[in-house]
């Protein structure tokens, strides 16, 4: 495991990603709506850093199962969701792969009534998308590797790392060829 973004960095950048935001939104009340597991932790870091009124909301997208290369069909849970309609949503997601996560939670939040709805991701892969759109908000573009770390998962594992790291060949390999 190598270290990509260490704890300082990621600190910056979520700083970085609020003042955008912060300028975007101004004193306009946002809905922000993270996808649950991997948004935990940038949630709750960047959250006390905005401060405009502010609702917090979790959606379930499921796309990996534990592979770490080839994604499956999107799943998306709206149960927790609280009202949008005629709010401005913020959809949060850990990172932007292909964009198909983020595609399929624009559109079924977007078939919702919200007056606006924007995405934000902490980190951007390289050279993987596979969608027309690109996330309004990001702190850093990372080459093409399986990272895991402040809230991204390899099989729910280190989540818990406080920093971003790149997993080797080797660490995911019996898993992706099962
Ligand atoms: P997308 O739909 O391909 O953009 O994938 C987005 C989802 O895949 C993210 O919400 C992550 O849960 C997961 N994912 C993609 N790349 C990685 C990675 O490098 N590490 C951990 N999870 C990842
Ligand atoms: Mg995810």
């Amino acid at each position: 495991m190598k270290v990509l973004l260490d704890e300082k960095q990621l600190a910056d950048g979520v700083r970085r990603m609020a003042a955008d935001m912060s300028a975007h939104y101004g004193d306009e009340p946002v809905t922000i709506i993270g996808a649950l597991h991997g948004c935990i932790v940038l949630l709750a870091d960047l959250i006390r850093q905005l401060k405009m009124p502010l609702r917090v909301g979790l959606a379930r997208a499921n796309s990996y199962r534990g592979a770490t290369r080839s994604p499956g069909a999107v799943t998306i849970d709206l149960d927790m969701l609280p009202d949008i309609r005629g709010r401005h949503v913020l959809l949060l997601d850990d990172i932007f792969d292909t964009g198909h996560t983020m595609v399929e939670l624009l559109n079924q939040i977007g078939d919702l009534g919200p007056s606006s709805v924007r995405s934000a991701v902490l980190l951007r892969k390289q050279g993987r998308q596979q969608v027309d759109i690109r996330p309004d908000f990001f702190a850093f573009d990372i080459p093409d590797a399986f990272v895991v770390g402040y809230g991204l998962d390899f099989n729910n594992l280190y989540r818990n790392l406080p920093y971003i790291a790149v997993l080797e060949p080797h660490e995911t390999a019996e898993v992706s060829s099962a």
